[in-house]
């Protein structure tokens, strides 16, 4: 059956990093890979084209699309809408709201290539192969109740930090699932020692352990973690933790591997229909000029291969000529080192789709 693809664009360097994942997903067409590949406006440019961030008929197509593929929203432009419903960002939200995109997953991995590029000693990251799995539906960034209300004759704000026993079994079946494909280790970050709702969150992940043997469960409180993160950040395997905790571990665990423009993310719902994206924003800084790095687009279809579509031979293939394009000392801007030559935007597209032929 042939499958949907539905690409976003959005905003800033979004079309142009976006132009160069679909030659790619052009060439797993070619290599008999059955999808049929659409596209639609979202963020700040489907606001201009057609006043909202968010149109009816981009909502419709990623219903019923298998996977999205996901540039980025956002630009000063737009920053300044007084409508806070009609800012680019509220079309990212209202994606993941609508398809129901609870479970993200936030790789860090550090190419060897580009070891010089983390923040932390190369031996600290040599090999370093983290997985992240977030919560991103629920907890305190949903809760209700939420505002800022005066009480006693001063403002108070408040939110609530909750989740059911359902969100958390199937998040946690997730990162159980992710452990036993990949080194069958799982960290559960919590701080149960303080928060009730986290109690409950280390008591499913521990109700559902017998039920994937081969994977070791372990627990850690969340200051812990950033502090092992990076001190030890290797020990780790698969993490999974509720929406705020994982919002800002991942971005930590991303600066490990040194460069924004490497990260990919999927975004995955009940029925395996998932977004994937770059972890990175619009960049307006450097839009249109040629110079944004490709490869955390282009990543994410790999991953949109391996989660979505169920082609990990064609996922291992495109993360392999990444590989060697790195390996031929192929740079753009921001992962070159100083004085060293860099390429655009499309001659990186270039050398990752020929690497990927001649695989
Ligand atoms: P950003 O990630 O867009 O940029 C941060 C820095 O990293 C900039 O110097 C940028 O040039 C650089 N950078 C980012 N991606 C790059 C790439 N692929 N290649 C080379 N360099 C790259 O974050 P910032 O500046 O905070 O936000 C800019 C806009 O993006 C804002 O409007 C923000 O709301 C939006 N944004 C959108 C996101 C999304 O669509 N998922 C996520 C984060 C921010
Ligand atoms: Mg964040």
């Amino acid at each position: 059956m042939t499958r949907k693809i539905l690409v976003l664009p959005g905003d800033g360097i979004g079309p142009e990093i976006t132009a160069q994942a679909s030659r790619v997903l052009a060439a797993c067409q070619a290599q008999g890979l059955d999808v049929e590949v659409a596209e639609a406006p979202v963020g700040g440019a489907a606001y201009d084209a057609e006043g909202s961030p968010l149109p009816e008929g981009t909502l419709a197509k990623a219903r019923a699309a298998d996977a999205v593929l996901l540039g980025a929203v956002g630009g000063p432009k737009w920053d300044k809408l007084e409508d806070i419903s009609k800012r680019p960002e509220k079309g990212l939200l209202g994606l993941r709201k609508e398809l129901g995109l609870f479970g993200n997953l936030r790789p860090a991995l550090l190419y060897p290539q580009l070891a010089e590029a983390s923040s932390l000693k190369p031996e600290l990251v040599a090999g370093l192969d983290i997985m992240i799995v977030r919560e991103l539906t629920g907890g305190i960034y949903f809760g209700q109740p939420r505002g800022i209300e005066e009480r006693d004759g001063q403002r108070v704000g408040y939110n609530t930090y909750v989740y059911s026993e359902a969100e958390i079994e199937r998040i946690g079946r997730v990162a159980f699932e992710m452990a036993q494909k990949r080194g069958k280790k799982l960290c559960s970050v919590d701080k149960a020692n303080v928060l009730e709702v986290t109690m409950l969150w280390r008591e499913v992940m521990e109700r559902l352990a017998p039920e994937y043997p081969d994977v070791a469960l372990s627990h850690m409180y969340v200051d812990n973690a950033a502090m092992q993160l990076v001190r030890a950040p290797k020990q780790f395997d698969v993490v999974v933790t509720g929406n705020m905790f994982g919002d800002i571990l991942s971005d930590a665990a991303a600066m490990l591997t040194g460069s924004i423009g490497m990260l990919p993310s999927a975004s995955l719902n009940e029925s395996g229909q998932g977004m994937y994206e770059p972890c990175h924003g619009s960049a307006p800084d450097i839009a249109g000029q040629g110079l944004a790095n490709p490869l955390a687009t282009i990543l994410s279809v790999a991953m949109m291969l391996r989660y979505s579509l169920g082609e990990p031979a064609l996922a291992e293939r495109i993360e392999a000529a990444v590989g060697k394009v790195l390996d031929d000392g192929l740079r753009t801007a921001d992962i070159a080192a100083e004085g060293e030559r860099s390429v655009s935007t499309s001659e990186m597209g270039d050398a990752v789709l020929a690497a990927f032929e001649a695989l």
